[in-house]
């Protein structure tokens, strides 16, 4: 039978310092024993601690549950259920790991609890934004002046840098898009290449420039862009390039293609969600020449730099068309000299996630985040090597940290990645590379040793052979 509500347990209300402390202290030592056991973990959790989640389910309990309770569910249940991701040995998707800098630093955003619109709400945050964002931009290789907004990730940025797009190509047409929407706007025509990632049309959707009302620029092998198949440019195009495809890592062919896009008034909009990064290590910035020139870039912190989630990146040369399709103003929220950073994206309140950004990369320095990206190809290489010498086939060029691999027929390759994810040594997942199925290895993380990628391979090898 249920309590009455006067004799329900409510420990809801305000909190003593030490009240406060005593989780945060359990959820340290629950963080410590995570990390230290992540090593000897399967990366992929058992499908008996998923099913454990259940636990965690049903209805909200009525009274409250003591902060300490909490995080023990959290510590033991929940982290039974994580991928691994702080090992090195995950190469699904484009995840990297979180560097301890960036991981303390997250704890701190936490603790101090900023909201990070306004200046006036956090100081500290919407400084060292500004100062993160600058530093983002040099080591990126952008021009100076580029502003950015710090976003959750490069859908986000891409969704931001292109409501800039959308709002300086139609204020040029004598249209106020944020004024009146695109309800009898002048045409504007989007230019895409074919093997522009999901979340560029996602963005495009988001902005009614529509997913599908797009001109798609055929590609070659890689998945570039071919320079010789651009159609028609002018000052109502918005050209998505891409820099570091998806499966591949391929690069578009900017130094062929924005001279002569920006010389005809079109709005150049770069993908580069990790691989414009390249731009950060000497060895690799040949491939990410020509992108400077673009208008606008997206790109994410939580790929390449190893900043724990969520962090995205939307930079922008025309920063009155950023602050015109983002900006919001009321009386009530004050404005000052500074930059204000709710001006760049398109959230008011939300983390102020410019302090992880920060300690990331004053962390790294420029040549710790050279290292990761130089490292990361290193390994790469090493992978495809390694899998070339067994005999399997490569579908990719392996220019920057991802391979392609097929084992053989749809089946054999699908049946391998399955078998590697039930062994948990490592983790990766699989692809369809126009037409052929592969396994993707997307080496990410700034935790990966030579060890890891020989272990790896070892099971990978195994596990095709079975
Ligand atoms: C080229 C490219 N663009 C965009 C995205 C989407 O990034 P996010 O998941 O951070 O939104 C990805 C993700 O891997 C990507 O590789």
């Amino acid at each position: 039978m249920p309590l009455p509500s006067s004799k329900v347990l409510v420990s809801s209300g305000p909190a003593s310092a030490v009240d406060r402390v005593a989780p945060l202290r359990a959820a340290a030592d629950f963080a410590e024993t995570y990390l230290l056991a992540a090593e000897g973990r399967s990366i992929a959790p058992s499908a008996e601690a998923v099913a454990a989640l259940s636990a965690l389910a049903g209805p909200l309990p009525e009274g409250s549950t003591p902060a300490e309770e909490v995080v023990r569910l959290l510590g033991t249940v929940g982290a039974d259920a994580t991928v691994i991701n702080a090992a090195g040995r995950f190469f699904g998707f484009v995840i990297g790991g979180c560097t301890p800098a960036a991981l303390a630093a997250s704890w701190l955003v936490s603790a101090w609890d900023q909201n990070g619109g306004l200046y006036v709400s956090t100081p500290v945050g919407a400084s060292l934004e500004e100062t993160a964002v600058e530093w983002a931009r040099a080591l990126l290789g952008l021009p100076e002046g580029v502003v950015g907004g710090v976003v959750t990730g490069a859908t986000a940025a891409n969704f931001t840098a292109l409501a800039a797009a959308r709002n300086r190509l139609l204020t040029r047409a004598g249209w106020d898009v944020e004024a009146d929407g695109l309800f009898g706007a002048p045409e504007l025509r989007v230019v895409v290449g074919q093997e522009a990632h999901p979340s560029m049309l996602k963005a495009l959707g988001m902005l009614g420039l529509g997913r599908n009302r797009v001109i798609r620029v055929p590609t070659d092998g890689q998945g570039r862009m071919r320079a010789d198949a651009l159609p028609h440019l002018d000052d109502r195009t918005i050209l998505c390039l891409q820099a570091g495809n998806v499966n591949t890592g391929a690069f578009d062919p900017a130094a062929a293609i924005c001279p002569d896009a920006r010389a005809a008034g079109a709005w150049v909009h770069i993908d580069g969600a990790f691989g414009l990064w390249a731009a950060a290590s000497p060895r690799c910035r040949h491939l990410v020449q020509g992108f400077e020139l673009a208008d606008s870039w997206a790109t994410d912190g939580h790929k390449w730099p190893n900043l724990g989630y969520d962090c995205g990146l939307a930079m922008v040369r025309d920063e009155p068309a950023l602050r015109a399709a983002m900006g919001i103003r009321a009386a009530y929220l004050p404005r000052g000299e500074r930059r204000e950073p709710s001006d760049y994206t398109p959230e008011l309140s939300r983390r102020a996630r410019g302090i992880e950004l920060w300690a990331g990369l004053r962390a790294l320095g420029r040549a710790g985040m050279a290292a990761i990206v130089e490292r990361t190809c290193g390994h790469a290489r090493r992978f495809a090597e390694g899998l070339l010498e067994a005999g399997y086939e490569i579908l990719n060029d392996v220019v920057i940290n991802q391979v392609l691999v097929s084992f053989g027929d749809k089946e054999k390759t699908l049946r391998t990645v399955a078998r590697v994810q039930q062994d948990g040594t490592c983790w990766c997942g699989s692809t369809v590379w126009q037409g052929h199925t592969a396994m993707r290895i997307s080496v990410s993380s700034w935790a990966t040793t030579e060890d890891d990628v020989e272990r790896s391979l070892a099971a990978i090898l195994k596990a095709a052979g079975e």
